[in-house]
């Protein structure tokens, strides 16, 4: 799909004109006015829309009406998520151009509205045999031309995101994701098992253990001649959670192929990086491996010892995303970087707590924690802040190691965010829970079902904002 920035979008003969109203009010076009506002009592309510044929009287065949809600109301999500059900409508009409006439809309809404043009543009049917050919060709628009070529960029970020995560388990293998590293250009170090060994990963080996997958570890590094900051990101690479010994039940598995959407957001994010050529240095890491029950699999009982020399004794083998994030995050902590953020889909708590609207932040630093809130916001995303209070350690308590890695069923998802605090060391530091956001069992607002790339908007921006 492409973005065609013109003067005048009436002008152009195209399958569908797009009109935008404010509920209550008139539009631009005549036709609209006396037919469906004055004819049929058209709101315009936020969302609604109202397709009106042309019979060969107007250079557009047809005309769609797409309500906004009330004039005051509007702000750049609400448009994104509009402009994405005029596309949906589009492609379900199987037009090929679609001309949008956006009155009274501010061009610095430009990036909002081709982002909801571009996210509902992605598809997932690379294993359909019989593909459909629905998808919207031209789109032209008034618009900031700087904006739409941001937001095709963070756009397709997105997409190679999804893709990612929405690719089976048994192709989007640890290896997998390790030789897609190495095709950034950037300077990208993979590290072996016995490379992991070496430096000390041992609970993020015991993870791999149960898998024939070996396991990779993946640092990739965006650099600059004066970075004006340092950044580290990590996401969780689980490429299945199977649970391991302690095994998911049937209903929990199915979808546990996105246990890599941190990694894939982080992928994602490098791939584009070069293009946006931000003054900051970015470290992309990944700690990828399989969980499995395998004959070799790590137990219930098993005590690690970590890349920072601590302790953990395994009391549930499905809390294996914490354990390999904790050596990323000893390692990330060594780099000398001025921030370190993991982005992970880690606990089925956060899920119960949010939701799938909202990811759920944790750190050490408030102001950071803060500034990836409202970047979340401007993004299109949503997150929320949760404690990390010391009392949530108390569960982790082990009588023979220095911690364990599971422990009450309550505040999960902060139980989890002080563990891994446990590994963060002279650093400023945020953990952002993506596992209720991460893949949708039904659609939301401009996202289909299945793997939504979240984080990529928020962190791209905020690194964009840091340089
Ligand atoms: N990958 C899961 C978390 C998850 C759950 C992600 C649902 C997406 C959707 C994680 O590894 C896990 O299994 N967590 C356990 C932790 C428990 C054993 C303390 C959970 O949340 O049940
Ligand atoms: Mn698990
Ligand atoms: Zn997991």
């Amino acid at each position: 799909m492409e973005i065609k920035v013109v003067e005048n979008s009436k002008n152009i003969e195209s399958d569908i004109l797009v009109v935008s109203m404010f509920e209550g009010e008139k539009t631009s076009s005549e036709l609209a006015n006396t037919y469906a506002i004055d004819q049929d009592n058209f709101k315009g309510k936020f969302g609604e829309t109202y397709l009106l044929p042309t019979y060969g009287k107007e250079i557009y065949r047809k005309v769609l009406i797409l309500g906004l809600g009330k004039k005051e109301e509007l702000n750049p999500n609400k448009l994104r998520e509009a402009v994405a059900k005029a596309i949906k409508k589009a492609m379900q009409m199987e037009a090929k151009t679609v001309a949008f006439s956006l009155d009274g809309i501010e061009f610095d809404y430009s990036e909002q509205f081709a982002m909801g043009a571009f996210i509902a543009d992605y598809t997932f049917d690379k294993y359909k045999s019989e593909k459909k050919d629905n998808k919207v060709k031209e789109i032209y628009v008034q618009a900031n031309q700087d904006l739409v070529n941001k937001a095709e960029k963070i756009a397709s970020a997105m997409a190679f995101t999804r893709n990612l995560a929405n690719e089976p388990a048994q192709y989007a293998t640890p290896s997998e994701l390790a030789a897609i590293a190495c095709d950034f250009g950037l300077e990208t170090k993979i590290y072996d098992k016995e490379e992991c060994e070496k430096m000390g990963m041992g609970a993020f080996l015991a993870v791999a253990k149960g898998s024939i997958q070996e396991p990779k570890f993946i640092h990739m590094k965006y650099s600059v001649a004066n970075p004006k900051k340092r950044i580290a990101i990590i996401g969780k690479g689980i490429t299945f959670d199977s649970g391991g010994l302690d095994i998911k039940p049937p209903s929990s598995m199915l979808t546990m192929k996105d246990d890599m959407s941190g990694a894939a957001c982080v992928l994602g994010i490098m791939s584009i990086l070069k293009e946006f050529h931000p003054q900051v240095e970015v470290h992309g890491i990944i700690a990828a491996c399989e969980n499995m029950p395998g004959c070799s699999a790590y137990k219930p009982g098993d005590i690690l010892t970590a890349k920072n020399g601590k302790t953990i004794e395994v009391d549930n083998t499905d809390a294996e995303g914490r354990l390999t994030l904790a050596d990323a995050l000893c390692y990330a902590c060594e780099l000398g970087v001025d921030e370190v953020i993991d982005i992970a889909t880690l606990t089925g708590a956060c899920m119960v707590a949010l939701g799938s609207n909202a990811a759920g932040i944790m750190g050490n630093d408030d102001s950071m924690i803060n500034e990836l809130i409202t970047t979340a916001e401007k993004s299109g995303e949503r997150y929320w802040k949760l404690p990390l209070w010391e009392e949530y350690f108390d569960s982790l308590k082990s009588d023979i190691a220095d911690m364990k890695n599971t422990g009450s069923r309550w505040g999960g998802a902060s139980t989890a965010g002080v563990f891994l605090q446990k590994f963060v060391k002279d650093v400023k530091w945020a953990h952002i829970d993506i596992a209720g956001v991460a893949f949708l069992e039904k659609p939301q607002k401009e996202l289909i079902k299945g793997a939504t790339g979240a984080g990529v908007r928020t962190l791209l921006n905020y690194i964009l904002a840091q340089g």
